[in-house]
């Protein structure tokens, strides 16, 4: 008899890199932003959809460190949807025993909306059921830059050994320490690249690059892409009998 229990193979850590908002509000005549507001909609459906899907842990790639290249207007209507999101969603995400964490350089950011990260943050620390971390303003490479500075000063510090300095050690100076590595990355939008996205983190990640532009991307839609996962061998490199 098949299994009826999804949490069997589903994977523990989904990452998601949120894409086609633009090309979706464009083919409807309507702004930029309108397409970022319907995909801020689609993050809290796939957030609750998580507990059935089986998927504990969510990381999604809200707004990366080149994101800053686009249009002020952009920039600052985004701003203002992360701040609106954290407002309106954050009983809401207590309630579902949602944890929240972000990820990504903070020095950048509004101070007031570094505040509110860091009130939901806390907030929510004692949930446990879905772990939801939300990467803003955050690049793979400077996330590794910044922790091996950190690093180095310890090294410098005569804290830590340089002779005893391995991968576990890089690991715990990066943002993700606390989160296990993605299982699977999904990039929405049909463009089949990773952005600078988790770079450490994934190197044994599955991925799903669908067409499905991200303000459609539906908890049924998601469903189907974990279906799809779970028919998978994974070897890490070894070769499995
Ligand atoms: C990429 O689509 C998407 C972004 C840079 C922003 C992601 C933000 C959201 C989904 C909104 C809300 C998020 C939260 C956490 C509330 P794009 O603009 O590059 O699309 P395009 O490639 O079609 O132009």
């Amino acid at each position: 008899m098949p299994s009826t229990d999804r949490s069997q193979t589903a994977p523990e850590h989904v990452a998601i890199i949120m894409d086609g908002n633009g090309r979706w509000a464009t083919a409807r005549g309507r702004p930029r932003l309108f397409g970022h507001q319907a995909g801020a909609r689609r993050v809290s459906e796939i957030v609750e959809a998580c507990p059935d899907l089986g998927v504990r842990y969510l990381t999604i790639f809200a707004f990366s460190t080149e994101n800053w290249k686009r249009t002020q207007a952009e920039v600052t209507g985004l701003m203002t949807l992360f701040r609106r999101y954290i407002l309106k969603e954050a009983q809401r995400l207590l309630s579902k025993r949602v944890r929240v964490r972000f990820i990504g350089d903070r020095d950048r950011l509004d101070p007031k909306l570094v505040k509110l990260m860091d009130d939901l943050e806390n907030l929510t620390k004692d949930n446990d059921d879905v772990h939801l971390t939300i990467a803003l303003n955050y690049g793979g490479r400077d996330e590794v830059t910044r922790a091996t500075r950190r690093l180095a000063r310890e090294v410098a510090a005569g804290r830590i050994d340089p002779e005893e300095v391995d991968a576990e050690t890089l690991g715990r100076f990066l943002d993700t320490h606390t989160l296990p590595d993605p299982d699977l990355v999904i990039r929405t939008s049909g463009e089949a690249r990773i952005s600078n996205f988790l770079l450490w983190q994934s190197a044994y990640s599955e991925y799903e690059f669908i067409d499905t532009l991200w303000p459609d991307f539906t908890a049924e839609r998601f469903a189907e892409v974990l279906a799809g996962f779970g028919k998978r061998e994974r070897r890490y490199g070894a070769v499995l009998g």
